[in-house]
C-alpha cells in the first residue's frame, strides 16, 4: 500500500508539468507568466522558457574581411568576346573526385546535343535546326578553358546559355570533362603506353 502511494505520487508529479494544472485567472493571453504560475514547468521541462533563437537574432553571419565570394564575381566578357575570354585560368584542378563531377553535369546538362561522348549525336539531335558539332573536333580541341567556358556561360548561335544552371565551379569542372572526352578521343601517347601495360 504504502511503495502504491509512492508510485503514484511518482507519476502525478512530472505530469502536473504537462497538464495545466494550476488555473490561470485574469491574465490575458499572450502575457502569461508561465514559469511563476506553473513552477512545475519550469523545473521539469523549462517548456515555456525555451532556449531558441529568433530568425536573424544574431544577425547575418559577417565574411572575413576582404573577402568575395566566387558566386558574386561578375562575368567580365560579353558574349561577342569569345577571344578575350581565352585569358581566363581554369581554376578547378583536375582530380578524380572534380572530372566525376563534371561527368555528372556534362550528362544533366549536355549530352543530350553533344551526346555521351561528345560527338554531337546526343538524343534531341534530330530535333535541332542546326545540329549540335562535336565538341572533340580539332578546332575545338584548339580552344583554351577559357573560351569553353565562355560558350557555356552565353552560349553560341542558337545554343542557349547555361550560366542559370551551371554555377561558374560547374562550368570549370564541364571544361574539364570536356577535355577527357577530347582526350578519349585523341589519346596522347602516354594514354596509349598506360593501356598497353594493362
Ligand atoms: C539544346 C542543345 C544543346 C545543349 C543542351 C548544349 N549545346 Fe552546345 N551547342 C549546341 C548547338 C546547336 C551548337 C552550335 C550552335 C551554332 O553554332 O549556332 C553548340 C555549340 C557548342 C560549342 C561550340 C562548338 C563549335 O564548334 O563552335 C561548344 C563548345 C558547346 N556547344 C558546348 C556545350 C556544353 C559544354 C554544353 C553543356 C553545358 C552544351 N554545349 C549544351 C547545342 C547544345
Amino acid at each position: 500500500m504504502k511503495n502504491l502511494r509512492f508510485i503514484l505520487l511518482l507519476l502525478i508529479i512530472p505530469s502536473m508539468g504537462c497538464l495545466d494544472w494550476f488555473p490561470e485567472i485574469g491574465i490575458p493571453a499572450g502575457e502569461k507568466p508561465w514559469g511563476e504560475l506553473n513552477p512545475m514547468q519550469h523545473v521539469f521541462y523549462a517548456m515555456h522558457d525555451s532556449p531558441a533563437r529568433e530568425d536573424q537574432e544574431l544577425g547575418m553571419k559577417v565574411p572575413p574581411a576582404g573577402s568575395v565570394s566566387t558566386e558574386q564575381l561578375v562575368y567580365p566578357f560579353s558574349e561577342s568576346d569569345l577571344a578575350k575570354s581565352a585569358e581566363l585560368t581554369n581554376p578547378v584542378a583536375i582530380t578524380e573526385k572534380s572530372l566525376r563531377y563534371g561527368k555528372m553535369m556534362y550528362e544533366t546538362t549536355c549530352v543530350v546535343c553533344h551526346g555521351e561522348r561528345g560527338l554531337g549525336a546526343g538524343y534531341i539531335a534530330d530535333k535541332l535546326t542546326v545540329k549540335a558539332p562535336s565538341l572533340t573536333s580539332s578546332a575545338i580541341r584548339g580552344w583554351s578553358d577559357g573560351q569553353l567556358y565562355h560558350v557555356i556561360s552565353h552560349g553560341k548561335g542558337t545554343m542557349w546559355s547555361y550560366k542559370s544552371q551551371l554555377k561558374p565551379m560547374e562550368r570549370w569542372s564541364v571544361v574539364n570533362y570536356v577535355r577527357a572526352l577530347q582526350r578519349a578521343e585523341y589519346p596522347e601517347p602516354e594514354d596509349l603506353e598506360r593501356t598497353r601495360d594493362q
